[in-house]
């Protein structure tokens, strides 16, 4: 009788210290302002290389075209990337993080060439080290002052949303070579 007792004790002292898992979401109402909003700009340069021995973007895939195009970005082509963001745009400017995911080649008129973008950029120094944000957009690539969207980030950039201009700073049409300048507003927790 004690021994079932004791049993029985047990049993529920489990029950009380096993978690609940009575469902699958939890919302609250949130009051405007009870977390502050920050704004950051950011200016780097992106270094996106095709050519030579140790290219930071190569095709992974790409349509089976029927025409031969010249152009090393062809429509329908798919180019995963890790480039080097820098302070400044010469190729030796100090590294201050990388820009990785992919890029589609994504206009069937090889005179704007176009591309949509599916990539995280991410920091490896100063305030923002280990942080990044998300961006996915449209890029037009031969305009002149183009604007792209910014979806998300991870740690410091939570909850980022913003913009980013883009001005090329060098082009080689012949290898797809490009040096980009970045102007970035963010808005993030
Ligand atoms: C790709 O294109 C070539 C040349 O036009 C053709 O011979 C081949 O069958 C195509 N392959 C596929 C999977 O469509
Ligand atoms: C950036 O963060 C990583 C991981 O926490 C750390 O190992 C590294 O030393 C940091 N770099 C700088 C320059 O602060
Ligand atoms: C583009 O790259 C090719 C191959 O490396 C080179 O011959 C050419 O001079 C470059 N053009 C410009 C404008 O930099």
């Amino acid at each position: 009788m004690e021994e079932q007792m004791i049993f029985a004790w047990a049993m529920m002292f489990c029950l009380a210290i096993a978690p609940v898992y009575s469902g699958y979401y939890y919302s609250k109402t949130v009051t405007p302002g009870e977390k502050v909003e920050k704004l950051t700009h950011l200016h780097f340069f992106l270094h996106d290389i095709l050519s030579g021995e140790n290219p930071s973007a190569v095709m992974v895939a790409h349509a089976n075209l029927t025409k031969k195009d010249n152009s090393p970005t062809p429509f329908g082509s798919l180019f995963a990337i890790d480039d080097p963001l820098t302070v400044g745009p010469e190729p030796t400017s100090r590294v201050i993080g990388n820009a990785q995911g992919l890029y589609l080649s994504s206009s069937q008129d090889s005179s704007k060439f176009t591309i949509v973008m599916y990539i995280d950029f991410a920091f490896t120094t100063g305030k923002f080290n280990g942080s990044s944000f998300s961006l996915f957009s449209r890029n037009p690539v031969t305009e002149a002052d183009r604007e792209v969207a910014i979806v998300g980030g991870r740690g410091k950039f939570r909850m980022a949303r913003g913009f980013a201009k883009i001005k090329t700073s060098y082009f080689n049409a012949t290898t797809g070579d490009a040096i980009l300048e970045y102007k970035v507003t963010l808005y993030h927790y």
